[in-house]
């Protein structure tokens, strides 16, 4: 029997919205009701690395996350690897004389092996950027020819949010028109070195796992919120227009405002939802007023906030000097290890545009 196998390595940030995605409009293709932006992290802090290998010896595909083999067996993951199968082409490796034809691969299986480099209990966003990173992986693997854009519909398959991981800078999910979901896809607004001196932190605010998952969740708001529905039809279109204008000319004032806003209407709609949803806790409440109160104690925006399914803060101050503000002042109104929920650890020290 023939022996050899190819592998390829791959590694994705992991993106946080800044104006956030909730609700789809189809499950099964992950349709969103609104468009999204993110801001994409720096490598060096939250991302996932996958290799993906192919050998004539797998006898089916199988996944390895952090070292602990998982079920391939879900929806999600059938539907990015059937399809990025579809488009598999020709690959040659002239070296070691291995060909593999386009008809071939519907018969090799794949093993996937896939780290991420931060705590995947820290209730940070990981699987963002595992299924981007996966579909990535693959589609270079079979050679397919698709861009970042045509992947990122494919990662959507796999988690909404994943799709805004494909680019650095800053990304627009656009919602779509179609039924079949193909003009579902992100599409890069600035690339990473447009605002380079943004710095994110992230305060750890609970490691446990959140209690109500983001497919829960929004399906439960999409069924009960009416304030969704106002959101997705009246506030977010414009907002949008507004946030891309704000990167583009790095106002960080309007930046601030949009992200902070749309943070707090997400919770409100979670709170609109029956039965309501919970992300934040108190201590996220604390960090708001903090922020807030200092913002309007400087006249201008220092810093931003935004909070997604949990309890943690992703802070994004708008210099060095405004972070390492902010981190002054979060050790000392919240003390690691204290009687505040504040874990001992604030993730994400450096610029991430870069
Ligand atoms: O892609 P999901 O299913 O993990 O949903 C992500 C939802 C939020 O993180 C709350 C918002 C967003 O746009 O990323």
């Amino acid at each position: 029997a023939e022996s050899w196998v190819i592998m390829v390595t791959a590694q994705t940030p992991t993106n946080i919205a800044v104006i956030k995605y909730w609700g789809k409009r189809d499950e099964k293709l992950i349709l969103p009701v609104n468009d999204s932006i993110s801001v994409t992290l720096d490598p060096a802090h939250l991302c996932t690395t996958t290799t993906v290998a192919v050998s004539p010896s797998f006898a089916q595909d199988r996944m390895w996350l952090n070292g602990k083999e998982i079920s391939l067996s879900g929806g999600r993951y059938q539907n990015c690897l059937r399809e990025i199968r579809a488009r598999a082409c020709d690959v040659e490796d002239k070296e070691r004389g291995i060909k593999i034809s386009k008809k071939d691969w519907e018969k090799l299986y794949v093993h996937i092996a896939s780290y991420n480099n931060f705590p995947t209990a820290a209730g940070l966003a990981s699987s963002a950027a595992g299924f981007a990173c996966l579909v990535f992986a693959l589609a270079k693997l079979m050679n397919a020819k698709e861009d970042n854009s045509e992947l990122s519909a494919i990662a959507r398959q796999g988690s909404g949010s994943a799709c805004r991981s494909l680019f650095g800078g800053f990304v627009k999910w656009k919602m779509g028109k179609v039924e079949d979901g193909s003009d579902s896809l992100a599409v890069q607004v600035v690339d990473e070195k447009h605002w380079d001196d943004l710095v994110i932190i992230i305060a750890v605010v609970s490691s446990r796992q959140k209690e109500t998952s983001s497919t829960t969740g929004m399906r439960e708001t999409v069924e009960t919120s009416l304030l969704l529905q106002h959101r997705a039809k009246e506030i977010v279109p414009k907002r949008i227009v507004q946030m891309e204008e704000s990167i583009k000319n790095r106002n960080f004032a309007s930046f601030a405002h949009l992200t902070c806003a749309d943070s707090n209407q997400f919770h409100a709609v979670c709170m609109d939802t029956c039965p309501p949803i919970f992300y934040m806790n108190d201590t996220s409440h604390r960090i708001i007023s903090c922020v807030e109160k200092w913002n309007r104690s400087v006249g201008t925006p220092q810093v931003a906030y935004t909070f997604d399914a949990g309890p943690n803060a992703v802070l994004i101050a708008h210099n060095r000097k405004a972070a390492a503000q902010l981190l002054q002042k979060l050790l000392f109104y919240f003390p690691p290890n204290s009687d505040t929920e504040l874990n001992s650890y604030v993730l994400g020290d450096k610029s991430i545009l870069k």
